[in-house]
């Protein structure tokens, strides 16, 4: 039974077929697929739309198919388009006739709809799960070398000593955002869209809420036409993601410059590390580069599914076929960055000689601030500090000398790193108590921002 036999005359034009078939990608919303299909037959049963017979011959035909599917045995057919007319052919094959009594009631337009949101569900959850391991990666770190100082940078420039923690610190609160802004996409996306049918719903007399319960979906979609229209629940996890992408990206440039010569501040061991195929002594961080590097197509699928979307008219239209592809692969890179990054992280060794010479190097003068503050704090006003400062440092150029000696011995805010350090004694601040006391924060909030349980609603359909 193909959907072109009543209306049609001719077959399909290969290059349309071509173009218009989605079963190569979508095959992997194939487990969606016979999961919405189940709850839709049972609700048909329980509203009369479906004999008990019936209802027992899709049951039983559904769950094979979703063994075959996972098993790989399942037969896909391009001339059936999507993985719904393959579905439906397969149940034909399977139990005869009653396979064409489980579309009733809906379309490919609410049914895809359906599929894609269950499919970003779980995705998402997947992606809090490596963000969360990263974070925790990251505090371990901070916690095992609580005490390394390094500068910290602005305009790449060394600017200010800091503990290695209280950076590492600054990436866990940008993943800490991006779980927050899965999990707000996840709460908007917890909608069920079966039932808007087409467009605008149907007629015969069907239950969407036994429909929602079943799939664990917190609320129905309120409107047939954006129900099927809709895919910023889509964009909202490419964007989530792109925001993460780029995260991931800034953390995998500073290994990558950490790890030179002229840096120094980590080893990468052998496990994260690649060689060059003409230069022997060459060792790559090519993991870290390509998390940056990959967070460029995140980017572009946001980009690319805004483009789609932007001047389609309501309600469904094809175009919208062109979600798929792009959402795949974003979760598919993003799943794997978050591993290889959370690895390299777990591996790098910190030097710490080499992280305190840079904060300490006397051309570099990273304590000049610590001094015009402490001459703030005996009355000087900071404007005029800041012009005594400059006036030192200048000399100190000049001379050859550090700041320190310059400034000299009742100055000793100059030459000291660490009580620099232990001054920024503020909330956000880098000073070492603030920072322990950050770390176990941290620790607190990732805990707090517990696993998502699985929302299949009902106890009998485990
Ligand atoms: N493969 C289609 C998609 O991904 C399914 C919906 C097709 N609906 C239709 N009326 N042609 O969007």
């Amino acid at each position: 039974m193909s959907i072109r036999e009543g209306r049609f005359d001719e077959d399909l034009d290969p290059a349309i077929l071509a173009l218009s078939q989605s079963i190569s990608f979508d095959r992997r919303l194939g487990g969606d697929d016979v999961e919405g299909s189940l709850a839709h037959a049972e609700m048909l049963h329980v509203a009369d739309l479906l004999s008990a017979a019936e209802w027992e011959a899709i049951r039983r035909g559904l769950e094979e198919i979703r063994e075959e599917l996972e098993r790989g045995t399942f037969p896909f057919d391009e001339r059936a388009e999507d993985i719904h007319m393959n579905v439906e052919k397969r149940l034909a094959e399977k139990i005869g006739a009653a396979a064409g009594k489980l579309h009733t009631a809906r379309s490919r337009n609410d049914q895809v709809a359906l599929d894609l949101r269950l499919f970003v569900r779980r995705a998402t959850r997947e992606v809090k799960d490596g963000i969360r391991a990263l974070a925790a990666a990251l505090i371990e770190k901070a916690e095992r070398h609580a005490e390394l100082v390094l500068p910290a940078y602005t305009h790449l420039q060394r600017a200010q000593p800091v503990l290695l923690a209280h950076h590492l610190l600054a990436h866990v609160e940008m993943l800490l955002r991006d779980l927050g802004r899965f999990a707000d996409a996840a709460d908007r996306a917890d909608e069920c869209p079966l039932g808007s049918g087409a467009c605008t719903g149907t007629g015969l007399p069907i239950d969407r809420e036994f429909v929602r319960r079943k799939l664990g979906f917190a609320r129905l979609t309120a409107n047939s036409l954006d129900a099927v229209a809709d895919r910023d629940f889509v964009l909202e996890f490419e964007a989530a993601a792109a925001i993460l992408a780029v995260h991931l990206s800034r953390l995998a440039e500073e290994i990558v410059l950490w790890s030179t010569a002229e840096f120094g501040f980590v080893r990468l061991p052998d496990s994260v590390a690649t060689g060059s195929s003409m230069m022997p002594q060459k060792k790559n961080p090519d993991g870290a580069e390509l998390v940056r590097g990959k967070s460029g197509r995140i980017v572009g699928h946001l980009v690319g599914l805004l483009t789609v979307m932007k001047g389609l008219p309501l309600s469904y239209n094809r175009d919208l076929q062109e979600d798929k592809e792009g959402l795949f692969d974003t979760f598919d890179t993003l799943a794997l960055s978050l591993a290889a990054i959370r690895s390299t992280v777990e591996a790098m060794e910190p030097d710490a000689a080499r992280m305190r010479a840079a904060a300490l190097d006397p051309a570099s003068m990273t304590t000049a601030t610590d001094l015009a503050e402490s001459m703030v704090a005996r009355g000087v006003p900071f404007r005029e500090a800041h012009r005594q400062v400059g006036a030192l440092v200048r000399r100190a150029l000049g001379e050859g000398k550090s700041l320190g000696e310059v400034a000299g011995p009742d100055a000793p805010a100059a030459g000291d790193v660490d009580a620099g350090i232990a001054r920024k004694d503020l909330p956000g601040g880098t000073a070492p108590s603030r920072v322990r006391a950050a770390i176990a924060a941290a620790r607190a909030r990732l805990a707090a921002e517990k696993g998502d349980e699985p929302r299949t609603a009902e106890p009998d359909r485990a």
